[in-house]
């Protein structure tokens, strides 16, 4: 009898097995068809960058691993893309972690089919650049098949937040944050009550200002942040992009990648 249920155990596994590889193939010709349409929505939504980071801005970097920009977009560039933000609310994937954070989130890919001026901004040569200046090194994207590798989030009800956390590295090479603030605004005018906030060397907590169209730059791996909850009524939208000095990955860092997004988009991370 228990031959029979350890041969049954091992068929399943392997239908199992032949069906992830069916499916990650499946995966990949899918990411590989979106990226093959990038050149064209590049050439479709150009930046007007407004603010340029200059030496001042990258020696803050090498200092305090954060630096911000104000006013980074011009104002109709930004419009555009919280416009995109906006719309695709509905699309977002809710997530919710008692104590640690509840939200919603746009994965990457689903990015290319509702908000191709964000996917622009984030492919952006200009952007890489200007990044790149600030850290001091060449950057490059994340690869397609990390959901995070840019992903919109948005906070629109109340105790919307993340808590204290880093933004750990899967990657070879020094991994970097970007926000770009798309909205940020309380019902009854001002910001909203969602601050990101940093902890300094000497345990004190600093407030860091993300009014619309600024500009976040920092090393995730080393600067421990938060976004303080939503009050009622407002709103809070990031656009959240990372770029890393080298994207290769092992098997092991990349399944620990997995399991991480899980928190934003489900168990489905575990093989999507
Ligand atoms: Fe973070």
């Amino acid at each position: 009898m228990w031959r029979w249920a350890v041969a049954a155990i091992m068929a399943i596994c392997l239908l199992l097995l032949v069906l992830l590889v069916r499916h990650r193939r499946y995966r990949r010709r899918t990411l590989a068809s979106l990226a093959s349409n990038r050149a064209d929505w590049l050439r479709d939504h150009p930046l007007t960058i407004v603010a340029d980071p200059d030496e001042t801005l990258a020696a803050e970097f090498a200092r305090e691993g954060i630096v911000r920009i104000d006013r980074f977009l011009s104002p109709q560039c930004l419009q555009s893309l919280r416009g995109e933000a906006e719309a695709s609310i509905d699309q977002m994937t809710p997530s919710f972690i008692p104590t640690h954070k509840k939200g919603r989130t746009l994965s990457y890919e689903k990015i290319h089919h509702y908000a191709p001026g964000c996917l622009s901004f984030y492919h952006s040569p200009e952007i890489q650049q200007r990044i790149a200046g600030l850290v001091g090194m060449p950057v490059f994207p994340t690869p397609d098949g990390d959901q995070s590798s840019l992903s919109i989030l948005c906070y629109k009800e109340k105790g919307d937040h993340i808590n204290w956390h880093y933004d750990h590295n899967f990657y070879r090479g020094r991994h970097f944050t970007v926000l770009l603030s798309l909205a940020n605004e309380a019902a009854s005018g001002g910001l909203s009550q969602s601050t990101l906030m940093r902890r300094l060397p000497d345990g004190t907590d600093q407030a860091l200002d993300t009014s619309a169209n600024t500009l976040v730059v920092f090393e995730g791996a080393r600067v421990l942040h938060r976004a303080y909850p939503t009050a009622e009524g407002d709103l809070r939208i990031m656009l959240s992009m990372t770029y890393c000095a080298d994207p290769r990955t092992s098997w092991l860092k990349e399944f620990a990648r997995r399991i991480k997004d899980t928190a934003f988009y489900g168990i489905r991370a575990l093989w999507d």
